[in-house]
């Protein structure tokens, strides 16, 4: 299988050394808008900044930014191979200027500094014919036993709900570690409590193992928090949204 890397950022980088690991793939090119973070890529492979000079290919994997997938993929319009992008948010239909169209959302959160395990990661897969999704099985096969048929629009809630649980997770990390930093304590003491809190979801709901002063409802320690953020900044705006929203959804009163 031949394929052609569009991007040279997070997930671009990833998948490039995935497929460069696995037997049966050549990537024959990576192309990105500006040469800057082409660098790494020039070392393995044939780079590009032009989109005319993009060569023939089984897939063209689009590891761009959402915004410019559709306006890219117009330039694809004269080629054979299957045009696929990674996006969790981005529909099937972006890529209707080519005649055949794919996804290939990989469901994990990438920096290209962080090392993931590549067969953990769950594929999401779409194609506007069964050809084409069998080949995409096939790509994601290579690196990953988890590969998913998902619809453009099972994609949207999917990449909702990615956001609430990595995105917005991950910015309470960082409100925590601001906290700890301000009072001198080392963030370092709150990570078992963030693995066993990401760990305890594998086996149970999460929705039967909220702990916390909101579920319990102990208005004095909610009070003492509330005293303890600045009332300038957004965090105890946060805090009080988030601890409502636990309180309503288990049927407690603030
Ligand atoms: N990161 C994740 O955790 C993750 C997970 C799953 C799926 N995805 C999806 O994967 C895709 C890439 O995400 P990413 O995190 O790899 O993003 P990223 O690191 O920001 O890389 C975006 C790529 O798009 C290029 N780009 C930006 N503006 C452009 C333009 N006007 N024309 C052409 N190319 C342009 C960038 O080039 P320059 O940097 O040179 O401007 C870069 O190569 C997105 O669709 C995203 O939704 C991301």
């Amino acid at each position: 299988m031949e394929i052609i890397v569009l991007g040279s950022g997070n997930v671009a980088t990833h998948l490039f050394k995935a497929f460069s690991a696995s037997e049966g793939i050549r990537i024959k090119q990576v192309f990105n808008h500006s040469a800057a973070s082409l660098g790494f890529f020039k070392k393995h492979t044939e780079v590009t900044t032009e989109i005319s000079e993009i060569a023939e290919a089984d897939i063209y994997l689009m590891a761009l930014k959402d915004d410019v997938i559709s306006d890219v993929a117009k330039k694809f319009s004269n080629k054979s191979g299957l045009v696929v992008h990674t996006s969790g948010s981005v529909a099937l239909d972006a890529l209707s200027g080519c005649s055949r169209r794919g996804v290939f959302y990989p469901l994990q959160t990438f920096s290209k500094e962080n090392d993931v395990d590549y067969s953990e990661i769950p594929f999401c897969l779409e194609a506007t014919s069964e050809e084409d999704l069998k080949l995409l099985r096939n790509l994601a096969g290579k690196i990953s036993g988890k590969a998913y048929e998902i619809s453009s629009q099972q994609r949207k809630k999917l990449h909702l709900s990615a956001v609430f649980v990595c995105n917005f997770v991950n910015h309470l990390y960082a409100i925590g570690e601001q906290i700890c930093q301000k009072g001198e304590i080392p963030f370092e003491i709150l990570k078992p409590l963030i693995s066993e809190t990401a760990n305890k979801v594998q086996q149970a709901s999460p929705a039967r193992v909220q702990t916390g002063p909101a579920i319990r409802n102990d208005h004095s320690t909610i009070d003492a928090h509330l005293r303890l953020l600045d009332s300038s900044g957004e965090n105890k705006e946060i805090y009080t949204l988030l601890t409502s929203a636990i309180q309503t959804f288990h049927g407690k009163k603030l």
